[in-house]
């Protein structure tokens, strides 16, 4: 299949939207976008179906929650609320600094990862140029493209992941291309790419083309480091995120390590506080606390282990994930998922990915696990 041009989020304008006239969005693209659909929370779960014990496994969350460090050094700041945050986010800089041996002028922080997306894209790409993504790549990506009036090309993905020779193929063949997002281990395939692979991909491309490395998992794959990369080329943006692994999706922190040029345009289209007194100082708290990363690590290994046995048990196919969560096949997987919420348990279905067939299920807890699949299980035998 060739690469195709794509507004993967489409839909028909809502009756509101239709209203909208005399008024006019920046794009009519903007039009075409559906609201991003996040995990179902726990608290409308509830008050929907009147559960009450609810395991949710939708968002990729920690199951473990954070760093304990974190609870002292948000108390720290309780004092503090009337007075805005340090709008540099100095010491987390030089933390994170630290952590990944490099200049604190590379660093761009942000109200979560996706701030830092959004902020890259309105830095980079306006609505003459195109960016190219793949196939079951983060919806974000395409939506990014839609919100900015630009082209955007899905490529083709390969056993379900980045396929980056014809990726490079259709940045080759559209020279408007100015930005690339790569997921890396993908949401929601939890597929990784080899360094190698990766490093001849950016070499391979003009470097006028930005390639966003989007590593919002990569506490969970150590052993895949490109932060190499940063030193070979100019080109290259790694954005990560303290959601996942770190356990604060609740307090929205992220950041981009760029060359300092980048960086430099990036901290000119942020907002002048995104970033929370009480994310900053969280942030550094759990940054400090690797031993508990380590814990993470460990616990969702294991985790995922049991899981694919017991799916391989169920007869069901997964794909191989080097994240925190695993893409199952189940036929009827829409049916599945809401028998799932019926009995308090959230996972997320893929179909808005072209996914029919697939439920993307983020590992928990033992004990969680271990009800996802006993109502499964009840589930596949009731048919
Ligand atoms: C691949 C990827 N990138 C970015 C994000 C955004 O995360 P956050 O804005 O919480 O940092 C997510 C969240 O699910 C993700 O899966």
């Amino acid at each position: 299949m060739p690469a195709q041009q794509s507004f993967r989020s489409q839909s028909a304008p809502s009756a509101e939207l239709s209203k909208l006239a005399p008024l006019t969005p920046a794009y009519d693209s903007i039009l075409e976008l559906t609201p991003y659909q996040t995990g179902k929370p726990v608290e409308e779960l509830t008050r929907e179906y009147g559960v009450f014990d609810v395991v949710k496994l939708a968002s990729n969350e920690n199951p473990m929650g954070c760093s304990p460090h974190v609870t002292l050094a948000i108390t720290e700041q309780l004092g503090q609320l009337s007075r805005y945050p340090d709008g540099n986010g100095y010491y987390l800089k030089q933390a994170l600094a630290d952590f990944n041996n490099i200049s604190a002028k590379c660093i761009t922080l942000g109200n979560g990862s996706d701030d830092l997306l959004d902020i890259l894209t309105r830095s980079f790409v306006s609505s003459d140029d195109t960016i190219v993504y793949s196939q079951y790549a983060f919806v974000i990506y395409s939506m990014l493209a839609n919100m900015q009036g630009a082209s955007s090309i899905e490529v083709p993905a390969q056993r379900f992941g980045h396929d980056l020779l014809a990726m490079r193929k259709a940045v080759e063949d559209n020279p408007s291309t100015k930005m690339v997002f790569i997921a890396n281990p993908n949401n929601p395939t939890g597929t990784l790419l080899e360094h190698q692979e990766l490093r001849e991909f950016v070499a391979s491309l003009l470097p006028s083309v930005l390639v966003v490395l989007d590593e919002a998992y990569i506490e969970y794959s150590p052993e895949s480091n490109n932060r190499a990369l940063l030193d070979e080329f100019d080109n290259v943006v790694i954005v990560r995120t303290f959601s996942k692994a770190y356990g604060l999706a609740g307090l929205r922190i992220g950041y981009a390590l760029s060359s300092p040029p980048v960086a430099e345009l990036l901290n000119r289209i942020r907002q002048p506080f995104n970033v929370s007194r009480l994310g900053l100082a969280a942030a550094t708290a759990a940054l400090a606390d690797q031993d508990y990363i380590e814990q993470t690590r460990v616990s969702n290994q294991e985790q995922m282990r049991w899981l694919e046995k017991q799916f391989d048990a169920l007869g069901l196919a997964f794909i191989k994930s080097h994240a925190n969560f695993i893409m199952v096949e189940i036929e009827e997987a829409v049916k599945v998922y809401q028998a799932l919420l019926e009995q308090g348990v959230i996972v997320r279905p893929l179909k808005g990915y072209g996914l029919d067939n697939w439920l993307r299920i983020t590992v928990g807890l033992a004990e969680d696990n271990l009800r996802l699949i006993d109502t499964l299980h009840s589930i596949l035998s009731d048919d």
